[in-house]
């Protein structure tokens, strides 16, 4: 039985702490190993047995149990070897793994250590820790000859057959030299929904997530007709003995002038993606890296599980050594695991506020993405037959960032055989109607019809025509008597129908009519967001409606103009034309009922058309246009103050977008501009040390002034 816990580790009794490295040693094959699930397994369960946080706390207390009673150490502890299947391939050097820090305190601690051992504080390079497969590649005298996985650390398999389809591994170096790059290799965001759109187009089964996709996708490029791309991230290079016959990076330069060197060569690294890596003097420069890229980590495009830290000198490196298993010169930050196992208990079927019909579901409270999660999203019914979930599956939830909780596969042998089929709906679960599922979202027969009062209250809230005195109980009484078919139905309402509504006096009849008379006034987006257009939110309509400008622009447009939109895709731009299609005659209502249609200002559009045609006159266009015409970056961090005081955060995104610009939550190298009440926070410091511009809430209400008069 567990008894005393020693640091983040409990101690555990000698059969659990047997047990404990089995099943470490056991979900490290699984996950390490380029083998997929079995052929015939239902594709949702891709799922490795344990989720990461459970793996790590389950090394912790090895680690712990070990310090506790060292007699009990066995020698294949994870804590001494590199956990993973042998491959027949021998390693030049051995491939090791990291030790994980989970805390600012941990980090510290670590720190003091190395510099203890060294006698002096190291420079260190901050990195992304990449979510994906370890692999070696072997260069001579400039090609590719060799590509191994890391198996058990001294042994891995050969998998040079996947070249073809790894990004950022060139087959030749840019200069003959003869070396060995170790890095990651990854399915990024992108690369992951190709994948299952092919893996699906050719009959096979989507990947769930695409951590476990990529060694699927690894294996897969031996026997397949299809290449699925994958990307590698280098983060080590080695000479390869005797016959090396460049710069010797251990001797000659630090490892951030050799991942440089890499760049040069052809090699993909951190360093050039969004999340760059960061070249340190102190600790706490360290630590606001780590923060930043935490917070960035939902918009990075690829996935991350923390971040590492390293000395940047190789002198360094070789006076703390390693161990069998990790380096002593660096460690691994872990951030709080964004997925978790859980139960599956239940279905919910939700109708839309568009009529869409949309599996939602109930699972065992569990602690994920810095929350307590009991709902999840589930994928579209069609999705959920070809996958195979049951009720009582033992299913992975992801929560990245502020995004909605989703659940993504489940673990197949988890399975008990006491799990039941989900129920699928045969009519609507709102009105009891007819489904439409010709297409892989099903959806009401009545379609918007059949949500009308969730449809209404969208229209109505703060975002869209912010008409406040229309709340639930009136937006009811509304549809129930007919009153409102639709959306611009309020705009044509009398006060002697409101009159004639239970519990509706004068004043408060007036209160709805001035509002609504004033919602007419709203700048398109808030239009065309009130309308609930399928697959946009608020965000994406007002891209829409601020790059065409009008509405009738808007209705003219086919998908391929759509698709000029920032964010819309070929899945997302046909469904859009549809719905504006479906919508006309609303439209066609609001416009008779007088209702704004435009947007104010130079439309997108414009603007790169005549970017197109002189830059220079471009930047003159709007105060947020960048130098090359395309639509600045701008980050908001903390309380706005002056003229912005009372915007919402969502009023300042309509803002820098009024004004040519773009807003994001993260400072990365891409961003125009920091808008930032106060020094000291970390995105303040990290748009500091990439030398973005940054400005006070009142310089920059300065700059937009004539943009932000329209909000009046
Ligand atoms: S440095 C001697 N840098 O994480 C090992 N590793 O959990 C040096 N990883 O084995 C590794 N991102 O496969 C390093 N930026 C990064 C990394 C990284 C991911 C992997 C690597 C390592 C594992 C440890």
């Amino acid at each position: 039985m567990s008894d005393t816990a020693i640091g983040a580790g409990t101690v555990l009794g000698r059969d659990e702490y047997l047990q404990a490295v089995e099943t470490v040693r056991a979900a490290a094959g699984v996950y390490y190993a380029t083998t997929e699930v079995a052929a015939d397994a239902p594709s949702g369960a891709g799922v490795t047995v344990l989720d990461d946080a459970t793996y790590d706390q389950l090394v912790r207390d090895i680690a712990a149990t070990e310090a506790a009673h060292p007699q009990w150490q066995v020698e294949n502890s994870p804590t001494q070897v590199v956990a993973g299947a042998a491959g027949d391939v021998e390693h030049t050097v051995p491939m090791l793994s990291l030790d994980n820090v989970f805390s600012a305190a941990d980090l510290l601690e670590w720190h003091a250590g190395l510099a203890k051992r060294l006698g002096h504080e190291p420079r260190y390079v901050v990195e992304p820790k990449l979510d994906g497969l370890a692999l070696a590649a072997r260069y001579e005298n400039g090609s590719l000859v060799q590509i191994i996985t890391r198996g058990d650390g001294l042994h891995g398999e050969d998998v040079t057959f996947a070249v073809a389809a790894i990004v950022g591994l060139p087959a030749t170096l840019a200069r003959p030299l003869t070396l060995e790059v170790r890095g990651e290799v990854m399915l990024t965001d992108t690369q992951f929904e190709a994948a299952n759109e092919l893996r699906l187009a050719n009959g096979d089964k989507a990947f769930v997530n695409p951590r476990n996709g990529v060694a699927g996708a690894l294996r897969g490029s031996r026997d397949r007709t299809y290449i699925i791309p994958m990307t590698f991230f280098a983060y080590q290079v080695l000479p390869l003995p005797d016959t090396y016959s460049g710069p010797k990076p251990n001797a000659d330069i630090a490892y951030s002038a050799a991942i440089e060197l890499l760049g040069e060569l052809g090699v993909h690294t951190a360093a050039t993606t969004r999340a760059g890596i960061a070249v340190v003097d102190t600790l706490p420069q360290a630590q606001e890296y780590i923060d930043a890229l935490l917070a960035a980590r939902a918009d990075l495009g690829f996935g991350i599980d923390g971040a590492v830290i390293k000395a940047d000198a190789y002198a360094d490196r070789e006076a703390a050594g390693s161990s069998s298993r990790a380096p002593r010169w660096g460690t691994a930050y872990k951030y709080p695991s964004d997925s978790r196992l859980t139960t599956l208990e239940e279905v919910i079927w939700q109708v839309g506020r568009t009529g869409v019909i949309t599996p939602r579901g109930r699972v065992a409270p569990v602690f994920v993405g810095g929350v307590t999660v009991s709902y999840a999203t589930l994928h579209n019914p069609n999705d959920l037959a070809r996958q195979g979930l049951m009720i009582g599956d033992t299913v992975m939830v992801l929560r990245a960032g502020e995004v909605i909780p989703r659940i993504e596969g489940f673990v197949a042998a988890a399975r008990t055989g006491n799990e039941t089929e989900i129920e699928v709906p045969q009519v609507c679960p709102n009105c009891g109607g007819e489904i439409d599922r010709s297409q892989e979202r099903w959806r009401c027969k009545q379609g918007r019809i059949c949500a009308l009062p969730q449809a209404v209250r969208y229209a109505v809230a703060r975002d869209c025509w912010d008409i406040e005195s229309v709340g639930e109980k009136l937006v009811r009484q509304l549809v129930d008597t007919g009153l409102v078919t639709d959306v611009a139905d309020l705009f044509t309402l009398t006060q002697e129908q409101l009159l004639e509504l239970d519990r509706i006096g004068e004043a408060s009849a007036a209160k709805v009519l001035s509002e609504i008379e004033g919602a007419k006034a709203k700048p398109l987006a808030r239009t065309l967001t009130a309308l609930g257009v399928r697959g946009t939110g608020r965000s994406m309509s007002r891209r829409i409606a601020r790059w065409f400008g009008t509405m009738e622009a808007i209705q003219a447009a086919t998908a391929a103009d759509l698709e000029e939109v920032d964010g819309i895709g070929p899945e997302k731009a046909p469904v859009i034309v549809e719905e504006l299609a479906e919508l006309a005659p609303v439209v066609q209502k609001l416009r008779e009922a007088g209702v704004n249609m435009t947007e104010p200002g130079l439309s997108g559009r414009e603007a790169a058309a005549r970017a197109a045609e002189s830059s220079a006159e471009a930047a003159a266009l709007l105060p947020l246009t960048g130098e090359n015409g395309k639509p600045m970056t701008v980050v908001v961090t903390g309380k706005m103050t002056g003229p912005l005081a009372e915007l919402s955060r969502n009023e300042m995104n309509e803002l820098i977008e009024r004004a040519g610009g773009k807003s994001s939550g993260s400072v990365s190298k891409t961003t125009g501009l920091l808008v930032a009440s106060e020094s000291g926070s970390s995105k303040y410091t990290k748009a500091e040390a990439l030398g973005i511009t940054i400005e006070t809430p009142d310089e920059f209400a300065e700059r937009v002034a004539d943009f932000l008069a329209l909000d009046e």
